[in-house]
């Protein structure tokens, strides 16, 4: 199955695909992710990426592009893939029509007010990727999962924030009326308990979560 999860930023894209992934055996490309990876690692992308993630733009379409088609043509995308964070705009839509044929692309939607709270709230493990929440956390700085140091993203900052939500609406949101047209649009309410949303995206699919 190939599939887009779509919404705004801290929607739980990534925490649903985390789920979905591993019970479809179907790779989780997040582009948010790979972006993250290549500045940490210094490469050319993560050089090129950075002052536009810093800011909450988005980075340049030409990057990203070549980035997911390369990472689609590799082995464990044969038999489907769930992308997190891409496309972004029409210009990216259009483009991964043009490489790959779609199943289905679900959005997460979530209001704005609830969207703060969560990213604000966020933090991530650097050694086995886990997403939480504080409120769900005993320890604020510990990851439950593996015991590391937990880290909050340099763009879950009140004024990163902003930004991404406002690219969010201006490029991101016409993206649920073009996969609409073309009849692959599954909507699915964000704004429920971690697992209720799965069980939504399952019942989406059509699929066993
Ligand atoms: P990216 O990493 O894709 O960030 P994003 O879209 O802003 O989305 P997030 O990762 O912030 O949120 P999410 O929806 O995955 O939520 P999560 O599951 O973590 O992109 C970052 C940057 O990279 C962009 O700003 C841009 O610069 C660049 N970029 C990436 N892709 C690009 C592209 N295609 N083109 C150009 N530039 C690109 O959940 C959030 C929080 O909520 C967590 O704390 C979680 O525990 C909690 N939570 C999740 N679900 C629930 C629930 N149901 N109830 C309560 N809390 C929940």
């Amino acid at each position: 199955m190939n599939l887009v999860f779509l919404g705004p930023p801290g929607a739980g894209k990534g925490t649903q695909a985390a789920v979905v992934s591993q019970a479809l055996r179907i790779p989780h490309i997040s582009t948010g992710d790979m972006f993250r990876k290549a500045m940490r690692e210094g490469t050319p992308t993560g050089l090129k990426a950075r002052a536009f993630i810093e800011q909450g733009k988005l980075v340049p379409d030409s990057v990203t592009i070549e980035m997911v088609r390369e990472r689609l043509s590799e082995d464990d995308c044969k038999n489907g893939y769930l992308l997190d964070g891409f496309p972004r705009n029409l210009l990216q839509a259009e483009a991964l029509a043009e490489f790959s044929q779609l199943d289905a692309a679900v959005n997460i939607a979530v209001a704005d007010e609830k969207l703060i709270a969560r990213l604000s709230g966020r933090r991530f493990c650097p050694k086995c990727s886990g997403t939480f929440h504080i409120t769900k956390l005993a320890d604020e700085k510990i990851c439950p999962n593996c015991g590391a140091e937990l880290v909050q993203r340099a763009d879950d900052n009140p004024a990163t924030i902003a930004n991404r939500l406002s690219v969010y609406h201006a490029e991101t949101s016409p993206l649920t009326a073009f996969y609409a047209q073309k009849g692959l649009l599954k909507e699915v309410d964000g704004d429920l308990p971690m697992e209720v949303v799965t069980a939504e995206i399952g019942k989406a699919l059509a699929v066993e979560l």
